[in-house]
């Protein structure tokens, strides 16, 4: 099918979706970056574009194939990705921010590579814009607004509060640490809308990407009734 001709339960809408990881230069050979593999991100955009969605999927740096359907925009750094999403998320009727944002960036990029000279080295960070805030802000905000949590302790509750202070329709949350959620094929999420709550069990990306959007697909019916 042409992008976003499909059809499905989200057929005639369209969805921005951000995936992977963010990398801040500190000098043209290094970066401050976040462990993401971009898969959970990819697979969501997979999964809306199999529901019949017309997908804008903006990537942080990654190694993947991009999902058949999609249309890709590829970005480095926080910044570039909070301009290519404020670039298309006009008229879009949902936004999943999978990405890995950084947080933070160096305040100040070196232009030549950074010797190693001293027997320490401080670097000065300082916030990066937060792109599902700026959407979730919006007056003319998508009608489906879902964020993603990575947590290692206090999942539900780290959630909850995000789902609040950033104003979202759903949040998917999964644990992470030394061993789990990052490199792996396999993932398991926990999903609260403000009065409900979701177990998804471990299973692979794609399989769960897949659920993920049939939870998003009913509220998106809902907000319409
Ligand atoms: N996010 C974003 N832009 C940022 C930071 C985060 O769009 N600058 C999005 C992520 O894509 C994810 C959600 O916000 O959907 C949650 O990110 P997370 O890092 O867990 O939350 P933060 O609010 O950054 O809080 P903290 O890192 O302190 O847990
Ligand atoms: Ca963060």
């Amino acid at each position: 099918a042409a992008l976003g001709g499909g059809e499905g339960p989200l057929s005639g809408r369209r969805f921005v979706v951000t995936a992977g990881p963010t990398h801040e230069p500190l000098d043209p050979v290094r970066f401050i970056g976040n462990r993401s593999s971009g898969r959970m991100g990819f697979a969501v955009a997979a999964a809306l574009a199999e529901a019949g969605a017309e997908v804008d999927l903006v990537a942080g740096p990654v190694h993947l194939a991009t999902p058949h359907g999609v249309r890709r925009h590829d970005v480095g750094t926080a910044r570039e990705m909070h301009r290519a999403v404020m670039a298309c998320i006009d008229g879009a009727d949902g936004f999943v921010g999978v990405a890995a944002v950084a947080d933070y960036r160096p305040a100040s990029e070196a232009g030549d590579k950074i010797k190693k000279s001293a027997e320490s080295m401080a670097v000065e960070l300082v916030p990066n814009p937060d792109i599902l805030a700026d959407v979730a802000a919006r007056n003319d905000r998508p009608a489906v607004v879902v964020g993603f949590a990575a947590e290692t302790r206090d999942l539900e509750n780290a959630a909850r509060g995000k789902l609040e202070a950033k104003k979202l329709d759903l949040v998917a949350a999964n644990r992470v640490g030394k061993d789990l959620g990052f490199d792996s094929e396999d993932n398991a999420l926990e999903v609260f809308s403000a009065g409900r709550h979701w177990a998804l069990s471990p299973k692979a990306k794609t399989a769960l990407a897949r659920e993920l959007v049939a939870i998003i697909a009913e509220r998106m019916l809902e907000r319409e009734s």
